[in-house]
C-alpha cells in the first residue's frame, strides 16, 4: 500500500539575514494510513518544520516529500492545495484561527474550498463542535473562547473534512488532563475506527505513550524511531547526534509504557 506520506531526506533551512538556520537535516519518515505516530523533542528540535513539510505546507529545500504519492516539490499550488484538503487535517500551534468567523464558520471552512453547500457545512461543522465538546460554543468568536476551547475549534476543524492524515501540533497543549484525554480518545477512536493516520507532537509523555510509534527528534534530526515494522523507517539518521542512545525511546512494545523515565525528552523548561 502506498504510504499516506513520505518524507526523503528533507533539509529544511531558512536564512535569516547573513545566517542560515537548519532546522532539518536530513529526515526520512513514511507514515501509513492508520499509524499512530508521536514526535517527541526539546524545543526548537525541528518538530513543527517537519509536520508542516509532512502537511505539504511547506517544502524542503534539499530531499522530496510525497503526499499520496505526488511530489509536494513539483505540484503546482492549487494542486497541491486540493490534496492537502482532500487528505490532511492540520492543527496549528498557534490555532491559526479566522477571528472574525464564529468558531461554526471555523469549522466549517475547509468545506467551503471543497464545494459542500452551505446548510450541509453547518450541518458537519455543528456536528464536530458536538464532537470536542463546543455544541455550546458554535457562535463565539475565537476571542470569545478560552485557550483550550480555541484548540477544540482547531481540531474539529481540522476533522470537519475526514481527513485520512492528521497532523497535529500539541493539541492537547493547552487542555486540562480530563478534556486533554477526551480529546486523545476521539483521536484514538478515529485512528482505530477510519485508520486515520495520527501524527502527533507533544511536550506531554503521557500523549506520547498513547502512541504506537515514537520519534525523538534533536538538532533537526530523528535520533530514535521505535516503530519496529520497518527498517527503513528505523534510525534514519544513525550518523553523528552526538551520541543520543541512551535517550532512544527503545520500548518497542505495542503500546509503550508511559514508564518512569522518559523525561529528558521534549519537556520544556
Ligand atoms: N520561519 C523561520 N525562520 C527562521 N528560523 C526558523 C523558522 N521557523 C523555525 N525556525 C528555526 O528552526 C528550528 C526548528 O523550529 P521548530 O519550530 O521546528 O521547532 P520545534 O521543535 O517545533 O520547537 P517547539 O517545541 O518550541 O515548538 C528552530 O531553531 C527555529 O528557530
Ligand atoms: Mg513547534
Amino acid at each position: 500500500m502506498r504510504p499516506a506520506i513520505e518524507v526523503r531526506q528533507a533539509t529544511r533551512a531558512y536564512r535569516v539575514g547573513e545566517t542560515e538556520v537548519v532546522a532539518l537535516r536530513g529526515v526520512s519518515l513514511t507514515l501509513h494510513r492508520g499509524e499512530h505516530l508521536a514526535v517527541v523533542g526539546p524545543s526548537g528540535s525541528g518538530k513543527s518544520t517537519l509536520l508542516q513539510l509532512l502537511g505539504g505546507l511547506d517544502r524542503p529545500t534539499a530531499g522530496s516529500v510525497l503526499v499520496d504519492g505526488r511530489d509536494t516539490a513539483t505540484l503546482p499550488q492549487a494542486e497541491l492545495a486540493r490534496i492537502r484538503n482532500r487528505v490532511i487535517g492540520f492543527v496549528f500551534q498557534g490555532f491559526h484561527l479566522q477571528p472574525r468567523a464564529s468558531a461554526l464558520d471555523n469549522v466549517a471552512l475547509p468545506l467551503v474550498y471543497r464545494g459542500v453547500r452551505r446548510a450541509e457545512r453547518h450541518r458537519r461543522a455543528a456536528e464536530m463542535l458536538a464532537r470536542v465538546g463546543l455544541a455550546d460554543r458554535a457562535r463565539h468568536l475565537p476571542g470569545q473562547l478560552s485557550g483550550g476551547e480555541q484548540q477544540r475549534v482547531a481540531v474539529a476543524r481540522a476533522l470537519v473534512t475526514e481527513p485520512a492524515v492528521l497532523l497535529a501540533d500539541e493539541p492537547t497543549g493547552n487542555l486540562d488532563s480530563a478534556t486533554g484525554a477526551r480529546l486523545l480518545d476521539l483521536l484514538a477512536d478515529l485512528n482505530a475506527e477510519h485508520r486515520v493516520a495520527l501524527a502527533v507532537v507533544t511536550h506531554d509523555h503521557e500523549v506520547a505513550a498513547r502512541a504506537r510509534r515514537q520519534i525523538v527528534m534533536r538538532d533537526g534530526r530523528i535520533v530514535s524511531d521505535s516503530s519496529t515494522g520497518s527498517d527503513s523507517d528505523r534510525h534514519s539518521d544513525s550518523g553523528g547526534g552526538g551520541g543520543d542512545s541512551d535517550s532512544t525511546v527503545s520500548d518497542t512494545s505495542r503500546h509503550a509504557t508511559a514508564g518512569p523515565d522518559r523525561s529528558g525528552q521534549g519537556r520544556r523548561a
